[in-house]
This record gives structure tokens, sequence and C-alpha cells, in this order.
């Protein structure tokens, strides 16, 4: 049976960088809480007329040249965010259009910043089945558009970006080995953006009381979060049968470094071993973990037959991890 095997990938962050000293300037917060509380110095922000669709071009723009690839060839388009350009139709579509990827399916997946592990599953699934063989995986947000910049609770953390994978059909031992993906609708309350929707559709009363903007109970997501993924990675490896000695790289969804320190701790790794780049950009949702294994790949952090672990956490609640060879 074919597994699915990531063969290029791609990313991009808006050019515009906030720093947290810039962010004093706006809420009542300081460089020193935000680093100590979050290990977060600068995030990207779009501007006024850039769109989530535009990053996400830009992203796959380069995993598509990256992989020798024609547009045209791909069968699916997979693309994980919460902020779209806008409800319907889906952002995969308007980038379907915008590639020329005449031959794909697409469609968004909605699950916060687990998006692109949930992506992944799908695209396992699709191969696995032989339904399609190759699939551009995207996770693009931006985010900015739908914080509260009077809020420091949350827009100390977010950023934009997005990250793109191309993923083939391979017959070899090297590629997805596992993938779990979990849910809890019970603490939705915990993340959440309560208007847009059909719950709330939009109002002057919903614009009046700020509900287009994410809501978050950060210390309850942070200990939830901590609990979350100590057990996901160490589950992670004991199916596969592989100790964490023999892992080459842990890269977590990018939104709090003391959850990161803590994931990793728990498996005993040295941070060497952990991709950590949210000291530039921020929490970018969706967009985090393929940023972060464009970035590792571009380092040369990852070689052939290196074990790779991912994993993300976010609004649903959400919880993912996937396990790569190389
Ligand atoms: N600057 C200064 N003080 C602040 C700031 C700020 N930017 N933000 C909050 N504070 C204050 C609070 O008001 C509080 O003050 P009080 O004690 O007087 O009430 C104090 O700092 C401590 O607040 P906590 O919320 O307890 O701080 P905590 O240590 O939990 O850190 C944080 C907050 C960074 C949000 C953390 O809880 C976190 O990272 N949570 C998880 C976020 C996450 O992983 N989300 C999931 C993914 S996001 C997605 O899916 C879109």
């Amino acid at each position: 049976m074919p597994i699915a095997k990531i063969i290029s990938t791609g990313s991009y962050a808006p050019e515009k960088v906030v720093t947290n000293h810039d962010l004093e300037k706006i809420v009542d917060t300081t460089d020193k809480w935000i680093i100590e509380r979050t290990g977060i110095n600068e995030r990207r922000i779009a501007t006024e007329g850039e769109t989530t669709s535009d990053l996400a071009y830009k992203a796959s723009v380069t995993a598509i040249e990256r992989a020798g690839i024609n547009a045209e060839s791909i069968d699916l388009i997979l693309l994980a965010t919460f902020t779209g350009d806008m409800p319907m139709p889906a952002t995969a579509c308007l980038l379907q259009s915008m590639l020329k990827a005449k031959s794909a399916a697409a469609f968004d997946i909605s699950a916060a910043c687990s998006g692109f592990l949930y992506g992944l599953s799908i695209a396992d699934a699709y191969i696995r089945a032989g339904t399609f063989k190759r699939i551009l995986l995207v996770g693009a947000e931006v985010l900015s558009k739908f914080t509260d910049w009077r809020d420091r609770n949350t827009c100390v953390l977010f950023g934009d970006g997005a990250g793109a994978a191309i993923i083939e059909a391979s017959d070899g031992d090297n590629g997805l080995l596992s993938v779990d993906i979990h849910s809890n609708g019970d603490m939705a309350s915990l993340l959440y953006m309560p208007g847009g929707g059909s719950k709330n559709p939009p109002s002057r009363e919903t614009n009046d009381n700020s509900m287009h903007y994410i809501k978050m109970k950060g210390n309850e997501t942070f200990r939830f979060a901590v609990r979350t993924l100590e057990k996901l990675v160490v589950d992670a490896l004991d199916k596969a049968g592989i100790d964490s000695s023999e892992l080459s790289l842990l890269i977590p969804h990018q939104a709090n470094m003391r959850i990161i320190s803590a994931t990793a701790s728990r498996l005993g790794l040295d941070m060497s071993k952990v991709m950590v780049n949210l000291t530039k950009y921020g929490n970018t949702s969706a967009a985090s973990v393929p940023i972060a294994l464009d970035e590792a790949l571009m380092e040369g952090r990852i070689k052939d037959n290196d074990y790779v672990l991912l994993e993300a956490f976010g609004g649903g609640i959400t919880w993912a991890s996937a396990l790569m060879k190389w």
C-alpha cells in the first residue's frame, strides 16, 4: 500500500514586522512580560489588502517550484485555516484559481492550530486508498484581522503566515508513518470567535461587542495543552515502537515556549532537537507547523531516514501528532 510522503515545502510570512516594543505602545504590556511568558519577540502582520489566499499562494508557489512539478498535476488542494478570505467559497478554491491548478479538487479544513496535521491525516487516507496521488496541503492564516488589538491577553500572541507541502504517494518505507487526530468539543469555550456565524450573524451588536475577534482563556488553555501534548507525543512514539532517543527532531506548534519546553522535557529531548521559531513569528495557528517544518528543512536540520515528530494543539479543542521517517 502506498504511503504519503512530503516531497517539498514552502513558506511565506508578510514583510511587516511588529515587535514587542511596538505592542508596548498600544496595550499595557512589556517586552519582558511577553518574552518571559511566551518566548515571542516579534511577529509578521499582513498589510491591509493582503489576504490568507495571498499568503497561501506564495508558500505554495515555492513548494511547487521546489518539487519541480506543474500545478496542473495536483489532484487535491487542502487548505487549513480559520481566517479564510470569506466564508464561501473555500479559500482552497481561490488558491486553486490563483495557481491555475485546474485538475484539483479543493476544500478548506477547520481545526484551528491543528489544521495542518488534520490535513495530513486526510492526505494520508486519500493516498492510502489510491484516490489521489499528488496533494498540495497548506496552512495559512491572517490572524491579525481577527485579533482585538486592545486585548493584551491575545494580541501579543498571534502572527500571520503560510506554510505549504506537496505530498505524494510513495512505495518506499520513508514518509508518514502515523498520524493521530483528536478533539474535545466540550472545551470549545476555551478558544473561540463568537461572531460572524449562524449563532451570531454579523450585526451592529456583534460589531459593538467585539464578537468577531479571537477569545481565549489563556491559562486554562495552557494547562490543558501541557497535559495533553505530553501524553500525545509519548503515545505517538510508543505506538511506532520508537524510543525518544531515536527522534531527530520535534516540530511543535509554535504557541508558547513554556508549552514547547514541557513537551520536550517529557520526552527527555534536548532543546537542540526541537524546532523553535515562535520568537520571530508568534503563534500563526494552522501555518505554524508547516512554516517550522519548512525552516527546519532549509536549515538542513532534517536528513534522509530521520524520525521527525510533529504536534499541534488549538481551538476546538483539537490536538494532533504525525510521525515521519524522512
Ligand atoms: N502583558 C502583561 N500582562 C499580561 C498580558 C500581557 N500581554 N497578558 C496577560 N497579562 C496578565 C494577566 O492579566 C494576569 O494578570 P493578573 O494576575 O493581575 O490577573 C497575569 O498577566 C497572568 O495571566 P495568565 O493568563 O495567568 O498568564 P499565563 O502565564 O497563563 O500566560 C498566556 C498567558 C501566554 C496566554 C498563556 O496562558 C498561553 O500561552 N496559553 C496557551 C495559548 C495556546 O496555546 N493557545 C492554543 C493555540 S491558539 C489557536 O488555536 C488559535
